[in-house]
């Protein structure tokens, strides 16, 4: 019995359609073709909030970011973990979350506490649980496993801290393990700490290894997130590290604090001029003389079949931005 591979997994399941299943020749041209603002997840702020802060939990509601991680690890003193977890029942139970990504970041589960996380967030039922300083296979197995065997929806899914040198190094093999796995989020406070390789702007002998957090993710679908700027008050510092990481190809950014929610959504987000190149792309290949060719001449430019997908993307991502903020 042949399997598909996870991403492609990934991307049928958002179509209702389980892997195997009959249907997935169907699937497939749909899930290559049909991009939508309803299938657009934005990961462009993805902010990380204490659960043991109760002050901080209280302002989540009125933040303008993509997704949120409620830190049940290391903002968590040992002593207060359970403090968090029942902070967090409270939060999830008290005040309307929707309208962004929730995740909530456990313990290893080899620590004393991970168990419980576990327990927390198969109660909770939230849209991802994010494993931290993941350096094997077997640790996304194990809490993919949890998650199955509890009979956990086939949606939650499992984002994965690379913080360490064997995480980087064996980031390829953990980014194919499970199809739940959706995100990579790069840690460098744990990485620096762990090589000897000291701040720096520009982040000059940090690149290999982002790049190679970022190559592995892409290579299996997955979304990868950069590291958290640690000095939120340097706004110029921060707006040059989340310039940099848009090109280095990064979906959106780790933060720590609501004034970097903006510049990030800035950052990470479609650039209005390149929006409406995508539609000038997306209109082209619309014509009925381009119906049979993958390759145009665009204004003294060659635009192929694969630039009309990206723009499709493009567009979809705008539009989906557009309309979060018309009902905010
Ligand atoms: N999420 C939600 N609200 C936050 C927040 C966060 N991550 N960080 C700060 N705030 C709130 C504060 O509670 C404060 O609210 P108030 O005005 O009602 O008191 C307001 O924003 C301004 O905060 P400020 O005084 O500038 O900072 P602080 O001293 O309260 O907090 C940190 C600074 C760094 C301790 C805090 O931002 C933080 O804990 N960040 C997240 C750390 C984390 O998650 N680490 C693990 C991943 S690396
Ligand atoms: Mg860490």
């Amino acid at each position: 019995m042949w399997a598909l591979p996870p991403f492609l997994a990934r991307g049928l399941r958002c179509h209702g359609i389980v892997a195997g299943s009959k249907d997935w020749h169907k699937a497939v041209m749909i899930a290559s073709t049909d991009i939508n603002s309803s299938t657009v997840r934005l990961r462009r702020s993805v902010l990380s909030v204490p659960a043991g802060n109760v002050r901080a939990l209280e302002k989540v509601p009125g933040l303008d970011c993509d997704a949120v991680i409620f830190d049940l690890e290391d903002s968590v003193a040992p002593e207060k973990k359970a403090e968090a977890r029942d902070n967090l029942r409270r939060l999830f139970k008290e005040k309307p979350l929707q309208g962004r990504e929730i995740i909530i970041r456990i313990n290893p589960l080899e620590t004393d506490f991970g168990r419980s996380d576990m327990e927390l967030v198969l109660e909770a039922s939230p849209d991802a649980v994010l494993i931290p300083k993941v350096e094997r296979i077997s640790e996304v197995q194990a809490v993919a496993d949890m998650l199955s065997d509890a009979g956990a929806q086939d949606n939650l899914a499992i984002w994965a801290m690379i913080e360490t040198p064997k995480g980087i190094l064996n980031a390829a093999a953990i980014a194919g393990t499970d199809e739940r796995l959706q995100c990579f989020v790069v840690g460098l406070n744990d990485l620096r700490k762990e090589t000897g390789v000291p701040p720096q702007p520009g982040r000059t002998y940090l690149v290999p290894w982002l790049m190679q957090a970022v190559l592995a993710g892409r290579a299996h679908g997955l979304d990868v997130i950069d590291s958290v700027f640690n000095d939120f008050k340097d706004a110029e510092a921060f707006d040059a590290e989340c310039a940099q990481g848009r090109a280095m190809g990064f979906s959106g950014k780790m933060l720590i604090h609501p004034v970097q929610i903006e510049p990030a959504n800035r950052h990470f987000g479609p650039d209005p001029q390149a929006v409406k190149e995508a539609e000038t792309v997306i209109a082209a290949f619309a014509k009925p003389e381009a119906e049979h060719l993958n390759v145009i001449n665009l204004n003294g430019k060659m635009v192929e079949r694969l630039h009309l997908a990206e723009a499709e993307k493009l567009v979809a991502r705008a539009r989906t931005i557009a309309e979060r903020k018309k009902t905010s």
